[in-house]
């Protein structure tokens, strides 16, 4: 252990580990898809740092529009004060969210992003003078780890001390296959009480990278909106290129009246939450009576920073070449699927976009399954960090990741998978 893990080990507390078994590994440096040890690994960092670094670590395009706008003002208070990094930021959200969406709202991180749509969502109906405050969502969601993103995700291990203090919400089945049970229950619940149905489109992430279909998907918003229920889009995790698409909701027919945005958006540099909201939504809070403000901000909102770096990583995402390295890679992960032979140890291989996912059988299936250490332990002792969700094993890339990398992780993979069979 060198001095950086000891002097860690005794004043950190770093999150998802028992402390008893927290070993955090020194970083010297990460650059493009590697992270580089102080012991000299050099590792693969084949799920993006937790989803955030689309284009890679520290990519000299961001790195200068960083520290160009840090030399000209790194933060300023956005509650009466406005500057270009977040107007420009805005402008180019807008062109590619719906139509529909008129305002972007700043705040800090997922969590926030989420927290703020459903206060939005709550805040509308009460504004309006017509109160509705039950919330739908989906079996198996995460939406972010503080009260209210935790209240409208699946009860779990994680949230069992908190349980009985979140807030109720009515739990559509997962909408697999046909979602023909997901569909039944919205037609049933769907009514004048429900401000709001809050959905991962297509993709959950945290629950294992579980994928549904957009047809089910349009089905249930359209139920909702045909009830006024305020449909809101956590594209946290698949927003920025991660499904294929711009956003895992231009696969939809049905447009979403608020979207939740943040991870890829800064290209992985700093923290950012984005709140997009339709047009109806704001209407209702821009009226002259003060007290329907929307009473919500954080000290960083729009940090000039963040907001140069989401620019310079949309500028980035936005060019054709990696626009073809997001095809290139679901091609790939597509052939890969497709040439998968199917192994006992596997209960489903699945890909959207740039997401590829190997769900092993266990019987302790889910994110504390047993399998978890074991995965992470084979690929980290091979210089790959592939943390697993429970018993999926996954890969969410940077746009940079090349052909022959991509490779070497199938072919870890299928090593893993033949270890197992040998068992
Ligand atoms: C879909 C979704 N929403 C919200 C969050 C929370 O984001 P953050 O960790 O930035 O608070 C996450 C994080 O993984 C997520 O996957």
């Amino acid at each position: 252990m060198n001095q950086l893990e000891k002097i860690d080990r005794e004043n950190i507390w770093h999150p998802f580990s028992p402390l008893a078994g927290n070993k955090p590994i020194g970083v010297r440096k990460a650059k493009g898809l590697y992270i580089h040890t102080l012991d000299g690994r050099k590792i693969m960092d084949s799920i993006s740092s937790w989803w955030v670094n689309i284009h890679g670590h520290s990519h000299p395009k961001i790195n200068k529009a960083v520290s160009r706008q840090a030399a000209k003002m790194e933060q300023v208070i956005f509650a009466g004060f406005t500057h270009k990094p977040a107007v420009d930021l805005s402008k180019t959200l807008k062109k590619l969210l719906p139509s529909n969406i008129s305002k972007i709202f700043f705040s800090d991180n997922g969590s926030t992003s989420v927290e703020v749509a459903i206060k939005l969502a709550i805040q509308y109906w009460y504004n309006l003078g017509k109160p509705r405050k039950k919330i739908i969502a989906l079996e198996g969601a995460y939406h972010g780890d503080t009260f209210g993103s935790m209240s409208v995700a699946e009860r779990n291990l994680f949230s069992a001390p908190f349980n009985d203090l979140l807030f109720e919400v009515e739990f559509l089945p997962f909408p697999k296959g046909d979602g023909a049970a997901a569909i039944a229950s919205m037609k049933e619940l769907a009514s004048e009480e429900i401000a709001a149905f809050i959905f991962e489109p297509l993709v959950q992430g945290a629950a294992g990278m579980q994928m549904y279909a957009p047809e089910v998907l349009d089905e249930l918003i359209s139920i909702a909106q045909s009830k006024k229920i305020i449909c809101i889009a956590d594209e946290v995790m698949t927003g920025f290129g991660r499904t294929g698409k711009m956003f895992a909701c231009d696969y939809l027919k049905n447009d979403p009246d608020i979207f939740c945005l943040s991870k890829g958006i800064t290209g992985g540099y700093l923290p950012m939450g984005v709140t997009a909201v339709s047009q109806p939504i704001v209407e209702a809070f821009d009226v002259a009576d003060r007290l329907k403000a929307f009473f919500h901000g954080h000290s960083y909102t729009a940090n000039p920073l963040a907001c140069a770096a989401a620019n310079a990583s949309m500028k980035l995402l936005l060019k054709k070449s990696c626009q073809e390295d997001i095809a290139r890679i679901e091609a790939s992960h597509k052939a890969y699927v497709e040439s998968f032979v199917a192994n006992e140890k596997v209960d489903e291989i699945r890909y959207r976009g740039t997401i590829l996912a190997i769900e092993l059988k266990a019987d302790d299936a889910g994110y504390t399954s047993d399998i978890k250490e074991r995965i992470y332990d084979y690929f980290m002792e091979r210089n790959m960090l592939l943390r697993p969700l429970g018993n999926v094993i996954y890969i969410i890339p940077p746009y940079i990741v090349t052909n022959q990398e991509l490779n070497k992780m199938y072919k870890a993979i299928d090593a893993f998978l033949k270890e197992l069979l040998n068992d």
